[in-house]
């Protein structure tokens, strides 16, 4: 068997809808954009969203939109892909990591209010591996200390908290559309947000600095070029139309896999808190605390050479070399981020994947864990 770690879904819609853009006019700048955004507004019950070439880029148009800059800090978890903290450096400011929860692997609330100090200006919480972090702690202690809240969502689309769709309750929210995520446009990523002044902001960062309804060559602002194609947009409306059976059926999946692994004791599987509804990302699981970061390498190789795709998940980003050399981060921090990110894992997870592969990864998977 050769089960890859993740693997897109596209249908014929998908290949219908990108061939006519490729046989229109306008590969660039036309209707395709303002389709796809539309369709995430409808999605997650939001007024504005600006289509960008990745998560990334929204995470970074969302800072400059949310007047964040030199001098300020930014609340995070250093339990998250590496673009979440980026972000805010890019805008001159610095990311203050909050440790974890060690159930659910999200910011832990209670660490917040002792990471404030007068430069604070917002809090970045990330919705890792597309469950919700617990916003409503997060929004009181927002609102409290007078701070903003963009939601890095990029993982979560869908993924909903009391109610509330992830990045529709703080100031702005990012998606991210690479291959590997619920819905892709090969690369693309979008901003939401329910503010005016960020929206016009965002569609004018992502295009030079054009204002609305400048001509080609008239710049107001320092923009970039962030603007997704009509290509890939083409592509994320195709995949909107179909996102409802994506989620259910990765939920399936998630779901195979959590009933095979639930009673396995040398593994710890991410607490879903029962006021979330999950859109599963990647399925990670996490060895026992007994076991030693050597020990997920050897595991993490054996899959590997049995054909199961397999990655650790997640590195904590202030253990990064960047991070330790310019930012002076060291091990022993964020004591639940460490000891958690030198045993998670994310194993195969798709909508494509099935039951008798999932059996194969999870008796692999117990067997190879004897071994180490
Ligand atoms: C939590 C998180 N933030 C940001 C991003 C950045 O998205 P992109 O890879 O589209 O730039 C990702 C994507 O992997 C992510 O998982």
């Amino acid at each position: 068997m050769n089960i890859p770690l993740a693997s897109q879904d596209i249908s014929d819609l998908e290949i219908k809808v990108v061939n006519e853009v490729l046989r229109s006019e306008r590969l660039s700048l036309g209707p395709k954009i303002e389709n796809f955004e539309k369709a995430v507004c409808d999605f997650v019950g939001c007024k504005y969203a600006a289509a960008v070439n990745s998560g990334t880029s929204a995470l970074h148009i969302a800072m400059i939109a949310a007047g964040i800059g030199p001098g300020d800090e930014v609340i995070t978890s250093s339990f998250s892909f590496i673009a979440s903290s980026n972000s805010i450096l890019y805008v001159g400011a610095k990311p203050v990591f909050v440790d974890i929860d060690p159930e659910t692997w999200q910011i832990d609330p209670n660490k917040i209010e002792a990471a404030i100090t007068p430069r604070t200006k917002a809090i970045l919480p990330v919705h890792v591996f597309g469950q919700p972090a617990q916003m409503k702690p997060i929004m009181e202690i927002a609102k409290k200390h007078n701070l903003t809240v963009i939601e890095d969502s990029c993982e979560a689309i869908g993924a909903a908290i009391d109610g509330k769709k992830v990045g529709t309750i703080g100031l702005c929210g990012a998606f991210a559309f690479y291959p590997n995520k619920q819905i892709t446009t090969g690369e693309g990523g979008i901003l939401i947000t329910n503010d005016e002044h960020v929206a016009r902001m965002a569609r004018s960062l992502r295009n030079q600095g054009r204002g609305e309804g400048a001509t080609w060559l008239c710049h107001e602002r320092l923009g970039y070029n962030y603007r997704m194609s009509d290509i890939n947009a083409g592509l994320g409306w195709a995949q909107m139309q179909r996102i409802d059976y994506i989620i259910n059926k990765r939920s399936t999946v998630a779901q195979w896999y959590t009933d095979r692994l639930k009673d396995y004791s040398d593994l710890i599987l991410q607490k879903i808190e029962p006021n979330v509804e999950m859109s599963w990302f990647v399925y990670v699981v996490r060895l026992a605390d007994r076991f030693s970061i050597e020990q997920r390498a050897k595991l993490l190789k054996l899959l590997t050479q049995n054909g199961i795709g397999c990655n650790p998940y997640f590195s904590p980003i202030h253990l990064q070399k960047y991070y330790r050399d310019q930012l002076g981060h060291r091990e022993g921090e964020l004591p639940i981020t460490e000891h958690i990110g030198q045993r998670s894992f994310a194993i195969p997870f798709s909508t494509k994947i099935t039951q008798t592969q999932v059996d194969y990864v999870c008796d692999t998977l117990k067997k190879l864990i004897g071994q180490i």
